[in-house]
């Protein structure tokens, strides 16, 4: 049955196949560390479209203004003082932040006590917001509106998948419900308002303080779901989310069977 020549042959054509599976390994190996050491190859940042005025806006709302549509619109709900009422509560906790995001989003005014908030377009311009969040400002102390500045969306993705991912998933189609709410979608989240989300804590989210996420680390989550999107989803694999590591060893494992498939050939033409 085992004819000694077939084995020596067979041996002898494996042997190098054996040879350069280990060379491609190694090889292979060797890529997938050297692009991690060297890091990712330069995405474009988000960073570049993110630094300037437009994100370090500062309140200057119109006081008198900001005073007129509160007293007209919140203040049967928040109290004329911002100290709350049985229909909503009490705003002496809510900082510039808090009503910036709670306007921006289109979740105030409500237009009855027992409505849930849900995010929309705003009911205000840019400007009357500005002047309301003024007014809310001078009625107690909470957070300031996050001044972004530039972010590294690489570092902002693994921040993303540590402490958001597990409610808004990892490309931020957020599906998950907590607490029978939905954490919602965020590709079309605003900056400003994905750092103020993540200082406030709106409802069931919880509040992220600086002493757990530092500003860089916020500027690097905002520049990481500013690239959130249909896109990312839809082309193909979307491997980035997976990192430098993953995607190496997917090259790998794809180069792999098609080198293996070229050595056997040749080792099969190869003349006796
Ligand atoms: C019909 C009542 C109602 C009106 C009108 C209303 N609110 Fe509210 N507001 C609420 C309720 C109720 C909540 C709490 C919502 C929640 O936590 O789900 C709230 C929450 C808020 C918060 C967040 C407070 C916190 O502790 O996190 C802010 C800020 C706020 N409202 C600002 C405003 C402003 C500014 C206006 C006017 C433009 C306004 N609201 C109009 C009922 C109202
Ligand atoms: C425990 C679950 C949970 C975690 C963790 C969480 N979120 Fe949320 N997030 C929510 C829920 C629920 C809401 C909706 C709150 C509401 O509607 O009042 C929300 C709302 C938001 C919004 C507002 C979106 C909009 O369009 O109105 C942003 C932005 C956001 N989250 C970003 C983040 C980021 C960034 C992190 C990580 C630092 C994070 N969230 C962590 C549950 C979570």
């Amino acid at each position: 049955m085992a004819d000694p020549e077939m084995t020596r042959r067979r041996s002898r054509s494996v042997r190098p196949v054996a040879a350069l599976l280990a060379a491609t390994l190694l090889l292979g190996g060797a890529a997938v560390l050297a692009s991690y050491a060297l890091g990712e190859p330069g995405r474009p940042t988000a960073a570049a479209a993110m630094t300037g005025a437009d994100l370090r806006r500062t309140v200057e709302g119109d006081l008198a203004r900001g005073q007129e549509v509160f007293l007209r619109d919140c203040a049967w709900c928040h109290g004329p003082e911002g100290e709350g009422t049985q229909n909503g509560p009490t705003l002496e906790t809510s900082g510039t932040a808090d009503a910036d995001f709670w306007l921006r989003t289109g979740r105030m005014p409500l237009t009855a006590p027992d409505v849930d908030p849900e995010p929309g377009p705003p009911a205000y311009d840019s400007e009357t917001i500005d002047a309301l969040v003024g007014y809310v400002d001078t009625l107690g102390v909470g957070d300031p509106i996050p001044v972004l500045g530039p972010g590294d969306p690489t570092r902002g993705r693994t921040v993303f998948l540590v402490n958001c991912a597990a409610c808004h998933s990892s490309s931020g189609t957020g599906v998950i419900v907590s607490g029978g709410e939905d954490a919602p979608e965020l590709w079309d989240s605003d900056g400003t308002q994905v750092a103020e989300a993540v200082r406030i804590g709106p409802n069931e989210m919880p509040a992220f303080p600086p002493s757990q996420l530092d500003d860089q680390e916020i500027d690097d989550l905002v520049a990481y779901v500013d690239d959130l999107g249909e896109e990312q989803v839809e082309s193909g694999l979307g491997l980035e989310q997976y990192g430098p590591i993953a995607e190496g060893f997917v090259v790998w494992l794809v180069l792999l069977p098609v080198l293996v498939l070229v050595i056997v050939l040749l080792g099969k033409r190869a003349p006796r």
